[in-house]
């Protein structure tokens, strides 16, 4: 499913990251790496990479001295072939709970925004306390609970009527910044999660009718084949379209941390 459809390429995730140009204060792109005093020497794995949205802020200005990105989906990691050109980029393709890195040979682990996706979060944490040296530092970003409720509120609303009962369309992660401190601390004597909440302000249904449509594979394999999930979106897309006739613009609110372990 994961490198299957979800994340055979960067569509999707391109999809649901385009929402985040409405916010009303954006934090950056650079938001979740500045904990990190980078100065041009460090080594930095980037676990579950994706489309690189780190990497692009940390290999192109040299601001480390060398990255690999990590990712279970081959297709991802082609999206940032032209990365490599800089010469201070390797591509491996791996999961996360088997790393092929020898122990203490990183500066700075990253695993921002998928510890939710692996099976056994503890293991991946135990792999990234291993490969990043001792006086290193580890990041993990994630959603809060509340992430975007207002989209999984229309969401939930939307395919509950549709298959008349009440339906939990959008799953609860495992890993997520209420759970993540507990999981972190049992490898890392310090962690610290810095939290940010930023109120997203869209002033059409598009942004978020892509938003959904990018969750079309994994909530039709969650709740069955059955739902007519274009049925979903029309839904979904009236009812944002009645806000923004209301309100001006359709409110949500992004829900996000990083840890910072070592
Ligand atoms: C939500 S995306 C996050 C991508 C990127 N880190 C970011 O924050 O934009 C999750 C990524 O984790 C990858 N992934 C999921 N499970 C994985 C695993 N067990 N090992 C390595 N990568 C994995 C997916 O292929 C996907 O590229």
């Amino acid at each position: 499913m994961l490198t299957g459809s979800a994340y055979a390429d960067d569509r999707h995730i391109r999809s649901r990251g385009a929402i985040y140009a409405y916010a009303e204060t954006p934090a950056g792109p650079r938001w979740r790496t500045s904990m990190i005093p980078w100065d041009g020497t460090q080594v930095v794995a980037d676990v579950g990479c994706g489309n690189g949205f780190d990497l692009r802020q940390l290999v192109p200005q040299g601001r480390c001295r060398h990255a690999i990105g990590l990712d279970l989906s081959a297709g991802m990691l082609s999206s940032l072939r032209d990365l490599r050109q800089t010469g201070r980029l390797s591509l491996v393709q791996a999961d996360a709970q088997h790393l092929p890195l020898p122990d203490a040979s990183v500066d700075v682990a990253m695993a921002m925004h998928m510890l939710y996706h692996v099976p056994d979060v503890g293991a991946a944490i135990r792999e990234l306390r291993r490969i990043t040296r001792p006086d290193g530092t580890v990041l993990a970003s994630t959603n809060s609970p509340a992430h975007l409720a207002e989209i999984a509120a229309l969401m939930n609303t939307a395919i509950s009527s549709q298959l008349g009962g009440s339906v939990q369309a959008v799953p609860a992660d495992s890993f997520t910044t209420q759970t993540g401190t507990a999981l972190l601390s049992r490898e890392f004597s310090s962690v610290t999660l810095h939290s940010l909440d930023v109120p997203l302000s869209i002033p059409s249904a598009q942004p978020v009718i892509r938003y959904v449509a990018s969750l079309r594979e994994p909530t039709l394999a969650m709740v069955g084949e059955s739902l007519d999930f274009d049925a979903v979106l029309d839904d979904i897309a009236m009812k944002v379209e009645q806000d923004i006739r209301t309100q001006g613009s359709f409110r949500a609110t992004t829900h996000m941390g990083v840890f910072v372990c070592r």
